[in-house]
């Protein structure tokens, strides 16, 4: 694990961006994606380059169960607003929030990741550890599958809702095992309230309870945090 401290998350999404184009230099094809907060300065990077993706695959991490894509709290609707719509990729793959049938839609998503490698994977981390939708507990080994959310990730998915109750409780999320798989992973970090799971990601024991620890001993991931989230590191 490679940790790179920034001023802030707009030297850090250039760092990232920096990461992806080399990686696109070396022949990858596919991009394991995030979104919320942490990567928008990245996507604002990539936006504003020159670099052509059209002949790059995505493949995010998450959705909401039950949220239309052209609902403005939709993963699909972000990815949308803050790349896809300013940057086409050759193929965009997003969990469906209204699948009818959810054991086939992970099993569909499964597929996806299967047929499309993923060789760069961006994540974000929860407050609580969680890396994708895979909160405190889940599996080192899962594939994508129908979570429940926890109260701490309700509670801060909130700030992007009117309402408490219209956060949704559920969602589709590629699994740790999937996660592992991919040939490199960055994950960043800002502010106070992710330096508790920073510093437990980084020097706290490989535990289930803090997902983000299964990141620890390896050599293919990046940690890019600015200086308040590194600011419990020993
Ligand atoms: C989003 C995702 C989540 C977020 C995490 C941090 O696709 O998988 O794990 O990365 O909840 O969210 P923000 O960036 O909003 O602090």
């Amino acid at each position: 694990m490679h940790v790179i401290v920034t001023n802030n998350d707009t030297e850090a999404g250039k760092k990232a961006f920096e990461i992806i184009k080399d990686a696109m230099a070396n022949g990858a094809k596919v991009l394991g994606l995030a979104t919320g907060s942490t990567p928008v300065k990245m996507y604002e990077a990539m936006v504003n380059s020159d670099v052509d993706f059209s002949q790059m695959t995505s493949v995010n991490l998450d959705e909401y169960v039950g949220m239309a894509p052209d609902n403005p709290q939709s993963y699909r609707y972000f990815m949308q607003e803050h790349l896809f719509n300013k940057k086409p990729f050759k193929n965009t793959y997003v969990p469906n929030g209204l699948a009818e049938d959810a054991d086939a839609e992970t099993k569909r998503y499964n597929q996806v990741i299967a047929d499309n490698p993923i060789d760069l994977q961006v994540l974000g981390i929860g407050r609580n550890g969680h890396i994708g939708f895979n909160e405190p507990g889940s599996p080192f080994d899962a594939q994508t599958r129908k979570v429940p959310l926890t109260q701490s990730t309700i509670d801060a998915n909130a700030r992007f809702f009117k309402d408490e109750n219209e956060v949704p409780r559920y969602a589709y999320s590629m699994g740790i095992g999937s996660i592992m798989k991919s040939k490199k992973i960055i994950l960043m970090a800002f502010g106070e309230d992710k330096a508790d799971a920073i510093k437990g990601m980084i020097e706290g024991p490989v535990t289930t309870d803090l997902p983000a620890s299964v990141l620890q001993d390896k050599d293919n991931v990046t940690v890019i945090v600015d200086k308040a989230a590194a600011s419990k590191l020993s």
